[in-house]
């Protein structure tokens, strides 16, 4: 069941806090920061959104959660704490096999381009039949092939897909199975990497409203990834916006849609396209998103930013709290 907006805002109700998280990448030109210095709070049964042009970060950001970085990669700093019987647990700190049951058990998580998550030569009855008995040894095969074609089915796939090989689906029914697999274990926690960008636009609609009727059902906390904002308002209670690294600005959709506050938000909303507005009236982003391997100084938005002044080359603002749970991080405003 969703809650409320006073509730949300309770410490206690923080199920995930991410502080000070900073990721790297080494890379032939350098070193590339994908993620810099986050805090960021997931309260529990919420579904938060998290968006931003293409490069900002979602994905390392998403990835880290688990603890996975790609090997050229590593955590430079930062905690990400998870609660557990009323106590936070640091997911970095543990071992590989605290951590092999804490993923699809606690936090599942369906990636971006599900082809990668698949192994390529089980089918995708095994790759449920793996997940399960990884954690529950003893679990009888046909009760977790009846469970897996059930969700299957939620899912709009036929039944018969759990006897394909992952290249015989399409994009779609890959990341679609992924899905399934990833509600396999009733998780707490489950991240969706733009579990909908590769589906045609009535699947899409269908599976918002699947996800938004588990949540209803299960209160299982979410976090949605997309650039698409359009989709992330029809499915979040609140939305993060991310710009190279950074997350700039976090409000209940209300917030961010009608009251947004950071110029690279009401940026991004208003290069939204309509079928409604001519296409003159669409405002894309000014100048091109900076080299990731040498971002400007200050505030990384202001070469784009319309109302920068000499603070915002100066000084990286801080993500501050307005008052009413809307936070933002830029030299326009100050804590309330
Ligand atoms: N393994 C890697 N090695 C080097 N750079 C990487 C690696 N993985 C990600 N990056 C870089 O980190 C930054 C963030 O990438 P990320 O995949 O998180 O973006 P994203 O916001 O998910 O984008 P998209 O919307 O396209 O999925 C990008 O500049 C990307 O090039
Ligand atoms: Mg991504």
């Amino acid at each position: 069941m969703s809650i409320n907006n006073k509730e949300r805002r309770n410490e206690k109700d923080i199920i995930l806090k991410i502080r000070g998280l900073t990721i790297e990448f080494r890379v032939t030109r350098g070193i590339l920061r994908a993620v810099d210095n986050v805090d960021l709070d997931v309260y529990k049964g919420e579904i938060l959104g998290l968006a931003g042009e293409s490069g900002c970060g979602k994905s390392v950001l998403a990835h880290a959660i688990l603890n996975l970085v790609d090997p050229n990669g590593y955590i430079k700093s930062g905690q990400i704490l998870f609660k557990q019987n009323d106590e936070y647990i640091d997911i970095l700190s543990l071992s590989n096999e605290e951590l092999r049951k804490f993923r699809w058990d606690k936090i599942s998580i369906v990636f971006q381009g599900a082809m990668s998550s698949f192994n390529p030569v089980i089918k995708i009855k095994d790759h449920f039949i793996d997940t399960v008995k990884d954690h529950e040894s003893n679990k009888n095969e046909e009760e977790i092939v009846k469970i897996a074609k059930k969700l299957l089915k939620d899912f709009r796939l036929d039944e018969q897909v759990i006897n394909l090989y992952p290249h015989e689906m399409s994009g779609g029914m890959r990341q679609r199975a992924l899905a399934s697999l990833s509600f396999i274990l009733n998780p707490e926690f489950i991240i969706l990497d733009e579990p909908t960008t590769a589906l045609d636009v009535l699947t899409q609609k269908f599976i918002i409203k699947l996800l938004r009727e588990i949540h209803e059902k299960t209160g299982l906390t979410m976090l949605f990834i997309t650039h698409d904002l359009a989709t992330l308002a029809e499915i979040t209670d609140r939305m993060a916006i991310m710009y190279l690294g950074n997350i700039v600005e976090i409000g209940t959709v209300r917030q961010i849609f009608y009251d947004p506050k950071h110029p690279y938000t009401k940026a991004l909303l208003q290069a939204i396209p309509s079928i409604t507005k001519p296409l003159e009236d669409l405002n894309p982003l000014p100048g091109p998103v900076p080299d990731p391997l040498n971002p400007p100084s200050g505030c990384k938005f202001h070469p784009r930013c319309p109302l920068r002044f000499k603070a915002c080359s100066e000084s990286r603002p801080k993500l501050i709290d307005l008052g009413d749970g809307h936070l933002v991080a830029c030299h326009l405003y100050k804590r309330n």
